[in-house]
């Protein structure tokens, strides 16, 4: 349940690691004695790995358990995966994914409140307390970002606008108006936001907001930067998953903006290596997988995220960190044999300052090989003339050259060509098999 005093760090936030890997130990065995119990598919999966939930005795035999894979999940579609009965079922949400059916997860009333009581502590970390007024802009529905954000920021007392996005204009005028301390968006739409407070004549870095929790995609420390600037805020790190929990699995604290700590009293998290499965080593990049350690609807067991960072050590908390993502693993471009993912090219769109941060990539065929193109457009105001855009094109593509090591396209569009995103950014445009 929330915690009664809100502003202080939960006791397990501070506990010493000792008791921190006894709590994890035993709510790890209760979580897959539950999982083979309740769901079939782990049940088939344990038995074929010749593996019983008896069999772990350290965190450590947590690697003879079989991983779980999104696939494993669309094919107990829509709700072979839940472990307890539909009528203790009070919550369903999906993740659309961009191919097949999605992803159907479900809470129990237990799940949805440790769910706001890691959301109310992701927010205490970014700096939010009960006095804070936070602006919703994640989208509400059967996304998980807006009502996860929204009950978290509820439960510590927070004054929440359940916003969601969209109508970007009126997002201008209801900031201004409403004053909000605390906004959680996608970088990508505060981007669209901090340019629409630009097009009504506003500085969007004299409005209220005073720190933003920004997650549901990739973003570099180069973009956190941009927008920090821009805004005139805080931008911290806010990680999740819907097969997990949604937002609010780790969250990056204000104090030292080091990468999130992983909520790991109910997230246990592993690096595999992502093409042979072996676990990695705390600092070794790779994958991160997750086991749910609390969770009774919907439990899961290794669950391979794809996305791609390493494990640190805890700093302002106990639990351990996880380094900023990099990318998800099928988001990797091979160009010329070369492993490309967008967050590298943000890196170097970010180095031009003519260069607005909206940008698309395009993949094609060129012969055998594939090509990339880097659509950006130049920020308002630099100058429409065609040696401008020379100029910047060449400077990107040499910084894309020098630093990712690939030859690319860059074509630089007028203002307001690239598409803007209203949640999620789309980043690549595949063409190669059209
Ligand atoms: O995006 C949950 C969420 C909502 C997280 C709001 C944070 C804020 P899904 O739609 O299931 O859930 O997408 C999960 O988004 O596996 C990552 O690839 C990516 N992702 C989420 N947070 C981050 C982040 C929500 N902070 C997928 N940095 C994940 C990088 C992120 N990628």
């Amino acid at each position: 349940m929330a915690s009664s005093t809100p502003n202080k760090l939960e006791q397990i936030e501070k506990a010493s690691q000792d008791e921190l890997t006894s709590l994890q130990l035993e709510r790890l065995k209760w979580s897959l004695n539950h999982a083979y119990n309740n769901v079939e598919m782990y049940r088939k999966k344990f038995d074929a790995a010749k593996v019983h939930p008896q069999d772990l005795k350290s965190l450590e035999d947590l690697k003879h358990f079989p991983y779980t894979s999104k696939e494993d999940l669309r094919n107990t579609y829509p709700f072979k995966a839940f472990a307890v009965p539909m009528e203790q079922v009070v919550r369903i949400h999906a993740s659309s994914g961009t191919t097949g059916k999605p992803t159907v997860v479900g809470y129990t009333q237990n799940d949805i409140d440790m769910w706001a009581t890691v959301m109310a502590r992701s927010i205490r970390a970014a700096g939010g307390c009960a006095s804070d007024i936070v602006y919703v802009v994640y989208g509400y529905g059967l996304f998980t970002g807006g009502l996860g954000a929204h009950y978290g920021a509820e439960t510590l007392g927070c004054t929440v606008i359940p916003m969601s996005g969209g109508m970007t204009e009126r997002q201008v005028q209801l900031i201004q108006d409403f004053k909000p301390d605390i906004i959680m968006v996608t970088p990508s739409y505060c981007l669209n936001l901090a340019d629409e407070f630009e097009r009504q004549g506003i500085d969007p870095s004299t409005c209220s907001l005073r720190t933003g929790m920004f997650g549901a995609e990739p973003w570099t420390n180069a973009m956190r930067k941009e927008i920090e600037e821009r805004m005139g805020i805080d931008a911290v790190d806010l990680y999740g998953l819907s097969e997990v929990i949604g937002p609010g699995v780790a969250q990056e604290c204000i104090e030292s903006k080091d990468g999130p700590t992983i909520w790991e009293d109910h997230f246990y998290p592993e690096i595999v290596d992502p093409e042979t499965g072996e676990t990695r080593a705390d600092g070794e990049h790779g994958e991160l997988i997750f086991t749910s350690l609390t969770k009774e609807a919907m439990p899961v067991i290794r669950y391979r995220t794809r996305d791609l960072t390493r494990l640190l050590p805890g700093t302002a908390r106990t639990m351990r960190r996880m380094d900023k993502i990099t990318g998800r693993s099928d988001d990797m471009m091979i160009i010329r044999g070369i492993n490309v993912f967008p967050s590298q090219i943000e890196e170097q769109i970010l180095k031009v300052p003519e260069i607005s941060p909206h940008y698309q990539l395009e993949l094609t065929r060129d012969g055998s090989l594939d090509a990339i193109t880097v659509n950006i457009e130049l920020k308002p105001g630099v100058g429409s003339e065609s040696i401008h855009r020379e100029q910047a094109s060449k400077s990107l593509q040499n910084f894309i050259k020098s630093y990712v090591g690939i030859s690319a396209t860059v074509q630089a569009h007028e203002v307001g060509v690239i598409p803007r995103s209203q949640g999620k950014a789309q980043r690549v445009v595949d063409k190669r098999n059209l």
